[in-house]
């Protein structure tokens, strides 16, 4: 149940005429200290339209009120504060928890509408980079909170296969590279190869030359170009699956860039027919306003990024009838969302207004951008990799007992990196550190899965099973603090997506793991006396971390 709104209901009883339920809600507040209560209600605008101050009209509405929700209802200053009751609200609380399982918080504002999220999408032949990392664990606890607000979701992964870069491949590959060793380690040696030709291009810029050259016979189907492109395509999509599967992700579509090519015609057409095209130079570009113009052709009719956006767009449109669009990607192509959708807007696309940029901060590495460039990259797949191992080293250590204990360490090493992540809002910049991603205690992944494993645990050892309980009665008043936590589980999954921003179900989850293991220190769960009501409070508790993992694309194991 809402309070809040419960609280709204009651005070518009008495003052509706004067204030809608709306503002009423927008105007309550939550107070700095529980000793003022659940809820405020401010009572200045009241004095207008009452002509009284609002110390008086504040007393007056305290002693009008009356719910049984409430244990105590007070006028202090110009506020109307009020107490929630204690018991009735756990009460009611863990019944809705046990009674919808890991249904409760699912919401219905997306009902019927169809949301498309394009994330991760790396590039291919070059490594899966830290910040492709933010974005795909990023994009994926936006779909899986999306899913839960009711919207049906298309997960893409719009690769970055095709551009200059890759006639410049072609090149170094057809220069200096070995068939076997790409074979071997392809990203590795894809990149060895990228890097040489930037190297060797400082000496002689005729290399650039070619590199668009090869491009161009990529883009006019090639044949001895094509075979290479898709090769390439192929080793790095392997490579890619392999990090994919770690991370359990999964998508609808993998069309990239490529796979727009030939719609690229159709786009031109377009915006000359709206007389939107204008050349500069020998190129095509579209002038905004605001922004600097979007290059649509370059000199030689080939396209680029934003035109294969372009399409990218129109074409997710016709096919999924998105009602909204996220493109969740790092906040340096700020610029390009921008310049994009004001040219879809001016090629009169109403259902531009639904897309959003949800740009997220960098990993830098002392204090630096991590450039491919050089080289200098941390592959992530090791990372993930040295996650388990250490996750296993300290299974071995506390728990050797264990079963299951690769796939636990899995689940654990992975949940450290992904919530590492996640607990960060989007926008911060984070400083890499493998050993902060891997770290255990404190506030990380790991501290809410084995808070998630002691409620399991105190299940099994009290034998709890739902049907002892029909309605619990629960009046344990050192709980309260866990109860109050619990009631906003359903806000911030809403909330969470209206901004875009899954830390804070990551936040969640770390304030309600806290608040129960301080309950779980200070009092004797398992006694006699209060076990089936106590045991209920976990099973809430087991119930809601789990899903709030779940939502964050993280496991919950039983036993860890
Ligand atoms: N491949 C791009 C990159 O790594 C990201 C693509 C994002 N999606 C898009 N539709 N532009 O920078």
């Amino acid at each position: 149940m809402e309070y809040k709104k419960e609280f709204a209901n009651v005070l518009t009883e008495f003052i509706e005429e004067t204030i809608p339920y709306e503002k009423i809600m927008m105007m309550i507040e939550i107070p700095k200290h529980d000793s003022l209560g659940d809820f405020a209600f401010p009572c200045f605008e009241l004095a207008k339209y009452y002509r009284k101050s609002p110390q008086v009209i504040a007393k007056e509405l305290a002693g009008e009120i009356a719910s049984t929700l409430f244990e105590k209802v007070e006028a202090v200053g110009s506020y109307v504060n009020v107490f929630l009751d204690k018991k009735t609200v756990a009460s009611q609380t863990i019944n809705e928890v046990m009674n919808k399982r890991e249904l409760f918080g699912d919401a219905t504002n997306g009902k019927d509408q169809t949301i498309t999220i394009d994330f991760s999408s790396p590039n291919i032949a070059k490594p899966f980079s830290m910040g492709h990392l933010r974005s795909t664990v990023i994009g994926n606890a936006l779909a899986l909170v999306a899913e839960k607000n009711g919207y049906q979701v298309v997960r893409i992964n719009h690769l970055g296969d095709w551009g200059t870069q890759f006639g410049k491949l072609i090149v170094a590959y057809q220069k200096w590279g070995s068939e076997k060793k790409v074979k071997e380690s392809p990203i590795r040696e894809l990149l060895t190869l990228y890097v040489k030709f930037h190297e060797e291009a400082e000496y002689d810029p005729r290399l650039n030359e070619l590199g668009r050259r090869a491009f161009k016979n990529l883009e006019d189907g090639d044949d001895e170009a094509t075979h290479l492109w898709i090769w390439f395509r192929d080793e790095s999509l392997k490579e890619f699956r392999k990090i994919y599967d770690l991370l359990g992700i999964s998508f609808d579509s993998y069309d990239g860039e490529a796979f727009y090519n030939d719609k690229m015609d159709k786009i031109v057409e377009i915006l000359k027919d709206k007389k939107l095209l204008i050349e500069s130079d020998g190129a095509q570009v579209v002038e905004l306003e605001g922004f600097p113009p979007s290059l649509i052709t370059k000199q030689d009719g080939t396209t680029l990024y934003t035109t294969r956006d372009l399409a990218a767009a129109i074409y997710r449109r016709e096919n999924y009838q998105f009602t909204k669009s996220l493109y969740v990607v790092g906040n340096e192509q700020t610029l390009h969302f921008k310049q994009l959708f004001q040219v879809l807007e001016k090629m009169g696309f109403e259902w531009q207004k639904g897309m959003v940029h949800v740009p997220f901060g960098m990993i830098l590495k002392d204090g630096k951008k991590m450039s491919t460039r050089k080289g200098k990259v941390i592959l992530l797949e090791e990372v993930i990799q040295e996650a388990i191992r250490l996750a296993l080293n300290n299974i071995e250590e506390k728990n050797p007992r264990l079963e299951n204990k690769e796939e636990i360490a899995k689940q654990v090493g992975v949940g450290a990196i992904v919530f590492h992540d996640l607990k960060n809002y989007r926008l911060n910049d984070i400083e890499f550190s493998l050993e902060a991603m891997l770290r255990f205690e404190g506030e990380t992944g790991p501290y809410v899965q084995y808070t998630h494993a002691r409620a399991s645990s105190l299940l099994r050892k009290g034998c709890f099973t739902l049907s002892e309980v029909d309605k619990v009665k629960f009046a344990d008043q050192e709980a309260w603090p866990i109860i109050k936590i619990l009631i906003n589980f359903p806000q911030t999954i809403t909330k969470a997506l209206e901004e875009y921003d899954p830390s804070q179900i990551a936040k969640f989850l770390l304030d309600l793991s806290k608040a129960f293991n301080k309950y779980y220190a200070s009092v004797k769960i398992l006694d006699e006396a209060h076990k089936v009501e106590r045991l209920s409070l976990v099973l809430s508790v087991k119930t809601v971390l789990k899903e709030g993992l779940r939502l964050l694309g993280i496991q919950a194991p039983e036993e860890m």
